[in-house]
């Protein structure tokens, strides 16, 4: 039997795989720390998407109920490893397509002692519309994703109209969106796309919301700073099912 034609995803994705390699100590944080932190996936057409119909049970992955915080795009892990760490009641799920950066983000979590962690590689929108349950997030973090500067590359940016809906089927009623970033222009086309999502409500007053005090300063916050950029962040409520 022949093996059938490869198949590809029909949609751009926000990121492109680095395919940089990874440090002895990363490689070995992956085959050491994987197994008890990395959640397996069971995959469809390409390496990072998720098997529609798949799904995990965070009270089995976890051992136990918990509200669950995820954050999409976690880079090394710092912000979400502080996170964990500062709050041991609540479950925390990083999920990340850069290995590299998985396994520095499982090295720390490891030296912390962090037991409320765990990981994904996958790529984001297919994480929110398939693996996680309906309702399981009390809480969903964006911060500083790929801003995608260029105009022709814009339709690659997360935050767009197809991203509310996603949001919204992972957030329980009342669950919290928060989105930074460094960059006006990606800023100004979240909150507008944000607007107009009926399933959410602004949880600020004025432009911007207040700096979340539950980020920690990462490389990439730093280096907007740097370069003299404002840090917008914004925060949303999930509006009660009907
Ligand atoms: C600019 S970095 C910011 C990392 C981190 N949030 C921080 O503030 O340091 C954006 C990260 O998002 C990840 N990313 C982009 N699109 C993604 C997707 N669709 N699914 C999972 N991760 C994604 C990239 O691999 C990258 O590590």
């Amino acid at each position: 039997m022949t093996d059938p034609a490869p198949r590809f995803r029909d949609k751009p994705v926000s990121f492109v795989r680095r395919s940089g390699r990874m440090s002895d100590a990363q490689e070995r944080a992956w085959q050491d720390l994987a197994p008890h932190y990395v959640i397996d996936v069971e995959r469809d057409a390409a390496a990072t998407s998720v098997r529609p119909g798949t799904s995990i049970d965070p009270a089995t992955v976890f051992g136990r109920r918990a509200p669950l915080v995820v954050e999409i795009g976690s880079g090394q892990g710092h912000a979400i490893v502080h996170a964990a760490t500062a709050a041991p009641e609540r479950d925390f799920l990083a999920v990340e397509v850069f290995r590299a950066g998985l396994a520095r983000t499982m090295l720390d979590a490891d030296r912390d002692g962090v037991a409320n962690l765990r990981l994904v590689e996958a790529n984001a929108p297919e994480v929110l519309e398939h693996l996680l349950p309906a309702g399981s997030v009390d809480e969903l973090w964006i911060f500083f994703p790929d801003p995608w500067h260029k105009a022709k590359h814009n339709k690659r940016r997360l935050v767009a109209p197809a991203f509310p809906p996603l949001a919204a089927r992972a957030l329980r009623d009342g669950g919290v969106l928060r989105l930074a970033t460094d960059w006006e222009d990606y800023a100004l086309q979240m909150r507008d796309v944000m607007a107009a999502a009926a399933d959410f409500a602004p949880a600020f007053d004025g432009d911007w919301a207040p700096r979340f005090d539950g980020r920690v300063m990462t490389a990439f916050e730093r280096k907007g700073l740097q370069k003299g950029r404002e840090i917008c962040d914004l925060v949303y409520r999930r509006e009660p099912r009907g």
